[in-house]
């Protein structure tokens, strides 16, 4: 870990990077007290990767269709990563399963945003199928990464009411405006070296918080 309070991150993405660019811009704003050494994808033509070039944040590509083998891809994954020493490791959209030995050697100093409400409709198409069940309550959570999909200690969560208007872009919109929000909330905490990870819970402070669950309404406000 970096001795001046200023976490070195590494942020994994597939896609579009917007939970990245969130996190790049509170660094900015001087709301987070952290750095990102370097975007990582996994996906030639992510968008994150324009996002990291205009944001003068440097990238690496491990492409995942040119190793035909998939240990040769998790190897070099991980080679890559070990090479910017990352005091935490950020799934921003990263769209692959991380192996063991990477989970492992990570352990406490991993994270992802999921785009439900964790435990509930853990894996893909989250807003398509809490659409489908007519489920109230949606959001978004993030949480430490163990070997299990979806399945981490929760440091924090925002939820929302389901609009019977809502579509499935539509809902995604909403869930990612709280995903932009409490990444970086929960980066800064760990920055601020304030959580612990009890069994499967995470506390803030040494206590489970209210802070830790957040409505939209909370973060609209
Ligand atoms: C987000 O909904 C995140 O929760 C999920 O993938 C999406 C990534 O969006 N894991 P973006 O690439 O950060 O815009």
């Amino acid at each position: 870990m970096s001795t001046d309070n200023n976490l070195k991150l590494v942020v994994l993405a597939s896609g579009g990077g917007s939970n990245f660019q969130a996190i790049a811009e509170s660094i900015k704003l001087g709301q987070l007290d952290a750095s990102v050494s370097a975007v990582v994808s996994d996906v030639p033509q992510a968008g994150v990767l324009q996002r990291a070039a205009a944001l003068g944040i440097s990238s690496a590509v491990v492409d995942f269709d040119a190793y035909e083998q998939r240990p040769d891809f998790d190897q070099a994954m991980r080679q890559q990563v070990a090479a910017l020493d990352p005091d935490l490791v950020v799934l921003a959209g990263y769209m692959r399963i991380l192996d063991t030995e990477f989970v492992d050697h990570y352990a406490g100093r991993l994270i992802n945003i999921h785009p439900s409400l964790l435990p509930r409709y853990r894996g893909l198409h989250t807003h398509r199928r809490v659409l489908a069940d007519g489920a109230r309550k949606h959001g978004a959570t993030v949480h430490f990464v163990v070997p299990k999909l979806d399945a981490g200690p929760i440091i924090v969560q925002a939820e929302l009411t389901v609009d019977p208007e809502d579509d499935e872009n539509g809902l995604a919109a909403r869930v990612l405006r709280l995903e932009h929000v409490i990444y970086p909330l929960a980066i800064q905490w760990l920055s601020e070296q304030r959580l612990t990870i009890s069994g499967d819970t995470v506390l803030l402070d040494g206590y489970r918080s209210a802070q830790q669950y957040l409505s939209e309404g909370d973060i609209n406000a």
